[in-house]
């Protein structure tokens, strides 16, 4: 059994990153600038969020942060948008999802410019993505993806199990896997509440990405010997020996699961470092595209 060290790729990716922007700053272009719009306090969204900020610094490029409570109109948040559609010093925007229930996520996310669409949510981007044009793919699906290809790890084939199917991870993802090209040409199945003999389809899978929320849902009598299992869950659950109050869980039983695996990503550790790392490798192309 291998870990996917999102340590590893995610800084690999970063340099890859940095030195691409130094070079950029260096020819007298502009620096990349990724504005974040964060609503409401949240405790997993302000931690993803400041996470984001900080990692834009790291590879050099310039953030703002846009806070808005949690009572804000969806007059407000539009009016917010179109200023950063509208301001040319600003290549990626970014919503924090989920947004309070007075606000339609369909409409935001609809509004922002698909040239600053860094997410990859915008119906043109999803759009482009299943016919397989060049645009931008949502960070944790092309973070999975980039994890794969350092790894080399073969899909050609492959019967890869989704796990979910939001718009966010499930369905992108499950659309990514099947495309006529590498990382991807596995069969994929895509699971999700409704489905029945979940247990037996996972025993029939060769990858599986476990993208539902629940932690340690996926055991090992779910998993067969030598599947690759990408771990997708980042749920915070109590934990009164952390500092913090809480610990992060994945969607998979880590411990049981594990020994059966050829590749495993870990939580923490995992997919949620690669989710970043493509952010800010979208919100570069987004600025070079320019
Ligand atoms: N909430 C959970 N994941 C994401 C993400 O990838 N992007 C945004 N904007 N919100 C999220």
């Amino acid at each position: 059994m291998q870990i996917l060290d999102g340590k590893i790729v995610s800084q690999a990716v970063k340099d890859a990153i940095k030195i691409k922007t130094d070079a950029l700053k260096s020819a007298g272009k502009k620096t990349p600038h990724l504005a974040a719009i964060l609503i409401g306090s949240n405790g997993a969204s302000e931690t993803y969020v400041a996470s984001k900020v900080k990692n834009c610094k790291e590879v050099g490029f310039k953030s703002s942060l846009i806070r808005l409570p949690e009572t804000v109109d969806e007059a407000t948040l539009v009016t917010a948008i179109e200023q950063l559609n509208a301001d040319g010093d600003v290549d990626g925007i970014l919503v924090q999802l989920p947004l309070p229930k007075q606000i339609s996520e369909a409409k935001i996310i609809s509004l922002i410019h698909p040239d600053k669409d860094v997410d990859g949510f915008h119906p043109m981007s999803i759009g482009k993505m299943v016919q397989g044009l060049p645009t931008f793919i949502p960070a944790t699906p092309y973070g999975i993806l980039l994890m794969l290809e350092h790894y080399k790890i073969d899909t050609k084939g492959k019967h890869a199990v989704v796990i979910g199917r939001s718009n966010i991870v499930g369905r992108p993802i499950s659309i990514l896997l099947s495309r006529n090209t590498y990382p991807g040409n596995c069969t994929v199945t895509v699971c999700h509440s409704h489905t029945h003999n979940l247990r037996e389809i996972c025993l029939q899978a060769d990858i599986i990405v476990a993208a539902l929320g629940i932690p340690g849902f996926l055991k090992a009598d779910m998993v067969k010997e030598n599947t690759v299992v990408i771990d997708v869950g980042i749920t915070r659950v109590k934990d009164i020996t952390k500092k913090s109050g809480f610990a992060i869980k994945g969607d998979v039983d880590f411990v049981n699961v594990a020994p059966k695996c050829s590749y495993i990503t870990p939580v923490p550790g995992g997919v949620g470092l690669m989710t970043i790392a493509a952010l800010l490798m979208n919100t570069y192309n987004a600025c070079e595209q320019k």
